[in-house]
Formats: C-alpha cells, structure tokens, sequence
C-alpha cells in the first residue's frame, strides 16, 4: 500500500467555522453572525444582474480587465497592480502560496482573523502570534515577533472581531520595521466603513513590501458574490498572477462587482447608516451594562462578565430568532460579535439583551 500524505500543516488546520444562520424551531430569524450589508447591493448591481445574459459556453475573460478598470478608476489606482479572486480569502491565499512555505513563520496579531492560521499551516509555514494590548494591534509585538524566518505579516486594520484599528503611523512604522523579504498584508475587507480612509492604499504606493486587499463582500453587499482585489507592487502583482487559476471569477462576478464598484453612492449611503446604527447600539448596549471598544467596522464587539455570561446571553439571543457571533475560538470568550443590522434588528438585539441583563434567561 502506498503511503498518500498531505503536506506537512494541512491536517493541522482547524476547518473555517461559518456564522450560522439557522436556528431549530425558530422562523424569524435575524442574521448578525457575518458581518454582511443588511442593505444589500445596489440597484446599479440588480440592474446588471438582470441584463447579464448567459454566456456560458464562452470561458471569462482571464485577466479581468474591465474590472480592474473600474476599480482603478474609482480609487485612483494602477490598474495594472490590481489582481482579483474569489474574495479576498482568495487574495491571501495567493500571497501565502507564493511566498510562505515549510520552514517559513507568517506573523498575525493575537486576535487576528481565522483565515491567517489556516493559510499559514496550509502551506506548511508556523503561524505566530503577537500580543494585542486591550483588543488592539501592538506594532511593537508585531514586530518583536518578526524573525528572519518571517515571510508574511497579516493585519486586518479596521480589524474582525475587535472592530479596532491603528493609524497611519504605526502601520507605517510596521512596514518600515519589518525584517528584509518579508511583506505587510494590509487586509482592508473594512475600509469602506472608515470614511475618508484608503484602506493603506498610499502605504503601497510608498513601499515595496505592502499589499493591500479588498472586498465586495462587505459594505457592496456582495457577500454571495465571492469577489475581491488586492493592489501590490508590480514584481509582487507578477507573483500573484503565476499562482492564479486563469478563469478564477466568472463573467457574472466581474460585471456586477464593476457595477457594484461604480456606485460609490451606494457606498457613502451604507456607510452612514452604519455609523449611525453603530453608535445607536453601542450605546443601547451600555446603558444594559454591556460594553464595547469603539467600532470602526459593521459590528460591535460585546463584553460580558466572563464566558459564562457571554454564552448564556448567546443562547437567549437565540431563542429570540437572533444569531450572533461566538468568538471565544478567537480567544474572546467573554464576548459576542453582533453584525450592526437594520434600524429593527439593531432595535431587537438591543432589547434582548437589555432583557436577558434583566433576568430573562
Ligand atoms: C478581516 C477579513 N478579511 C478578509 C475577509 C474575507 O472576505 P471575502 O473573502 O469575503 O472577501 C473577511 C471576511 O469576513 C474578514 O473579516
């Protein structure tokens, strides 16, 4: 019998844990386990989805061009150092083939999204984790943590689950600390939330060590859609390009994410009822006693007394038809991550939990 192994890390990884969005024996269920757009996408986008004919016997055009263009466009880009997947996950995991391996560390902070390790341990590099003081990055043990083994640095700024970000300098100071051949992953799948922000845009037009990666599956309300670019260098970019599959996005995710790109109205809209709605149940949630950091994202990151109460609450929640997000496998679990929903469901979370803090269990 011959011996089948998988590469060294790959039976390491623990599988990505979705936000459910069921719940037994209850039929008005809200979803505010995945940070999605309750607004949805733009009519520019429905618009196309309904004018998109099907092509489906012609392969998609492989270098994605036109959406390139449009997103180039829009945020004053080189379109020839934009390279798209199917999301951003697909984005990082290029980054990671193509420059981690066995022997190799990828440096991420100690809340740090959960795609970092599966990416690290699937092509076999040692996942490492730096400090966070009070649910924010530490550039310092960032970087303290860095070796000359370090290949990749992830960071999500504004970041999943905390909500919190670091400003220009420190990311600056990050990028510019970081050990020779080893590159700053600046994963922006939040930036549309911070206004005026470019998502460490200009960091990469600065550097040659910086990548930045995007997504439509936030605030275009495109979560479904599985679309998402990252900007890089050019010798970065011709890395990338050799390590992704020619036809990765179809001509439907390509035309509507152009769409979707376009209507930067639809963008500011969203961002102002998110904001709005964010405060609203930030503070809702205070006045229960449930305190959380200032969010710079679509989601609240709430405290509770100790694991205990956090689940307890989580399973009232539940039995109210709301789903929220446990992030006790991020090493948070004292908290919950509520999605900022609609004004109704921002108004129903709310006011279960100031029930549940009442004595409803
Ligand atoms: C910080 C962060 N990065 C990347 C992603 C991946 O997004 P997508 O693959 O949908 O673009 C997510 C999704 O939740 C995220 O929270």
């Amino acid at each position: 019998m011959s011996r089948i192994e998988p590469q060294p890390g790959v039976m390491d990884i623990e599988l990505y844990v979705g936000g459910s969005a069921t719940v037994d024996g209850v039929k008005d269920v809200v979803k505010l386990s995945s940070n999605e757009n309750p607004m949805g996408c733009s009519e520019a986008v429905t618009d196309m989805h309904a004018k998109t004919g099907l092509n489906l016997h012609r392969y998609p055009n492989t270098d994605h061009s036109d959406l390139r263009a449009a997103i180039a466009e829009v945020h004053g880009l080189e379109a020839n150092r934009i390279i798209c997947g199917v999301g951003s996950d697909e984005v990082l995991q290029f980054i990671t083939q193509a420059y981690a391996g066995v022997g190799d560390e990828i440096v991420y902070p100690e809340h740090g999204f959960s795609m970092y390790p599966i990416l690290a341990k699937m092509v076999g590099a040692t996942p490492v984790v730096a400090k966070e003081r009070e649910r924010v990055v530490d550039v310092d043990a960032m970087l303290a943590a860095c070796t000359d083994k370090t290949k990749i640095v992830f960071l999500a700024n504004p970041a999943n689950p905390t909500g919190t970000m670091i400003g220009g300098n420190d990311l600056a100071r990050l990028a510019d600390g970081l050990p020779d051949g080893c590159i700053l992953v600046h994963d922006g799948a939040y930036t549309e939330y911070v206004q005026g922000f470019d998502g460490g845009a200009g960091l990469v037009e600065a550097r040659d060590n910086v990548v930045m990666t995007r997504t439509f599956s936030k605030i275009y309300g495109l979560g479904g859609l599985r679309v998402g670019w990252g900007y890089a260098p050019q010798p970065i970019i011709d890395v990338l390009n050799r390590v992704r599959q020619p036809f990765n996005l179809n001509d439907i995710q390509m035309k509507l994410a152009a769409a979707a790109v376009r209507d930067q109205e639809w963008v500011t809209k969203c961002r102002n009822d998110n904001t709005r709605l964010r405060a609203w149940l930030a503070e809702a949630l205070m006045e229960h006693g449930v305190p959380s950091d200032t969010s710079c994202t679509n989601f609240i990151l709430a405290r509770f007394a100790d694991q205990a109460e956090a689940e307890a609450c989580d399973e009232y929640l539940k039995s109210q038809g709301l789903i929220v997000r446990r992030v006790a496998g991020y090493d948070l679990p004292n908290c919950l991550r509520i999605t900022v929903g609609d004004e109704p469901s921002c108004r129903r979370v709310a006011h279960a939990i100031g029930q549940f803090k009442g004595g409803a269990r």
